[in-house]
């Protein structure tokens, strides 16, 4: 028998979790720990009980049979017990979850929690908290559902100076853009066929705005660069705007599109960034479709290195929330002291005024003779050069023809002012659409 499976099985010296949430997430820990929380002893020393779990309302139909007296609508069954080691919230919100958090925190339990908004906006706080009261907070679920990214800049990542991180990391949006792609469905339908999948909201704001990637990306730049973000410094551009026509283009050109989050490091500065971008279709990145995520991470030692697989759904998010527990479960006898980012140098977060890029431009013009010229001419008044030229499309009834525009890397400052010129000249009817150009 491997020395692991020893270990006295008796109940009473187990690891004791509550559970905060039963949906989507909850329901599936909660089964992983109800089939599998004895065999979970070979791997932390201890069994793992599931002694309560909390959710609004105890009357709800639920995917997972709990034994008798564990389901609770009161939070104190599980922040004033001493008996509860471990407390996993995935409630989501930040609203009373923050509070709770706080609670078991400061009561010494340790936590693992999925909830990115929390994270995001209070992560800092709440590692502070839990360095002071000796506990491990552990977050592995709050980005990219089951793949291990956040342990992975923790630790096996940690010897690394990040230069760069560039992902996929909503698989609402990416879904949305796949269906885009492939099919030339326009957005509204591509967003109605998600929300009937399950993958999009009733409100799809947050996916669609950037704003789940936003804070996704605050919790990643805030260990890749030690320092704490927040999702204001985030410059952020929604995927609504899209039309099937630039993808019909962007194919053309040679490229995906693809919402990402970016950060990169440039002299010393971090850019952070949420938008839809052109990706040279060779990328591993433009090959990432449908709800898939992945993260790509360039560091100092390890040159690039990709994660990539599901990014939400019950199976994968109960990976990571278990392998928290598990991680958590293994730390309490030895008392060590939570897994904290280091505080790193003082960065300035760039405007994106100040991002240097190649750009897209999508433009509805009088189909005349000389529109080019003019179009040129201002673009030269910028400093910005033309790399092709597209047009595809000509409207006689209309007199007007749809141009596309590639230029080499421009300051974004210098490029939105030359796109608020263009917008006046008669000639130019309609700036459709610019994205920005990865490489
Ligand atoms: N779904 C995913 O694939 C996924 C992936 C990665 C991360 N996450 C994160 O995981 C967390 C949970 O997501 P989910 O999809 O499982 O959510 P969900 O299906 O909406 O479940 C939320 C659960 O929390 C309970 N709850 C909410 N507010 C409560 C309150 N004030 N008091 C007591 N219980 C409360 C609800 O109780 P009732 O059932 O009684 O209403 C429900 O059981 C979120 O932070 C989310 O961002 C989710």
């Amino acid at each position: 028998m491997p020395a692991d499976f020893e270990v006295s099985p008796d109940i009473s010296d187990g690891i004791n979790v509550g559970l905060m949430g039963l949906g989507v997430v909850g329901a599936g820990v909660a089964a992983h720990i109800l089939s599998n929380g004895s065999s979970l002893l070979g791997l932390t020393g201890r069994t793992v009980n599931l002694k309560k779990v909390l959710v609004r309302d105890r009357f709800r139909v639920r995917d997972v049979e709990l034994p008798e007296g564990v389901l609770t609508t009161n939070a104190e069954d599980i922040l004033s017990d001493p008996d509860i080691d471990i407390v996993v919230e995935v409630m989501g919100g930040t609203y009373p979850a923050e509070d709770y958090l706080k609670q078991a925190l400061a009561a010494g339990k340790h936590i693992v929690t999925a909830n990115k908004e929390v994270m995001a906006k209070s992560g800092s706080e709440l590692m502070t908290l839990a360095r002071d009261n000796n506990a491990n907070l552990l977050f592995e679920a709050s980005v990219g559902g089951g793949i291990p990214i956040v342990g992975c800049m923790m630790n096996e990542l940690a010897a690394n100076d990040i230069r760069s991180i560039r992902s996929i990391i909503n698989g609402t949006t990416n879904y949305i853009l796949t269906k885009m792609a492939q099919e030339r469905t326009g957005f509204e339908q591509a967003l109605v066929e998600a929300q009937g999948l399950g993958y999009a909201e009733s409100d799809p704001t947050n996916d669609i705005e950037g704003i789940d990637a936003a804070y996704k990306l605050t919790i990643l730049a805030s260990l890749a660069y030690r320092r704490s973000f927040q999702p204001s410094d985030i410059y952020r551009e929604g995927i609504s705007k899209l039309e099937p026509q630039d993808f019909r283009y962007a194919e053309e050109l040679g490229y995906a599109i693809k919402s990402l989050a970016i950060a990169n490091l440039d002299e010393e500065a971090v850019q952070l960034r949420v938008y839809p971008a052109l990706v040279p279709a060779e990328h591993m990145l433009a090959k990432v479709d449908g709800v898939y995520n992945a993260v790509e991470v360039e560091g100092s030692l390890c040159g690039q290195v990709l994660v990539h697989g599901a990014g939400a759904g019950r199976e994968p998010t109960t990976s990571a929330v278990v392998g928290d527990i598990i991680e958590a479960a293994c730390k309490i006898g030895n008392h060590s002291p939570a897994l904290m980012p280091r505080n790193g140098p003082e960065l300035k977060v760039k405007p994106i005024g100040e991002l240097r890029s190649r750009y897209y431009v999508r433009l509805e013009v009088a189909d005349h003779p000389g529109v080019l010229a003019q179009i040129a001419q201002l673009l030269g008044d910028g400093q910005i050069s033309i790399a092709a030229v597209l047009q595809r499309d000509t409207h006689p009834e209309t007199d007007s023809a749809e141009i596309v525009i590639t230029t080499h890397p421009a300051r974004e400052d210098s490029m939105q002012m030359a796109l608020r010129r263009m917008e006046n000249l008669s000639q130019v009817k309609k700036v459709s659409n610019t994205l920005r150009i990865e490489e």
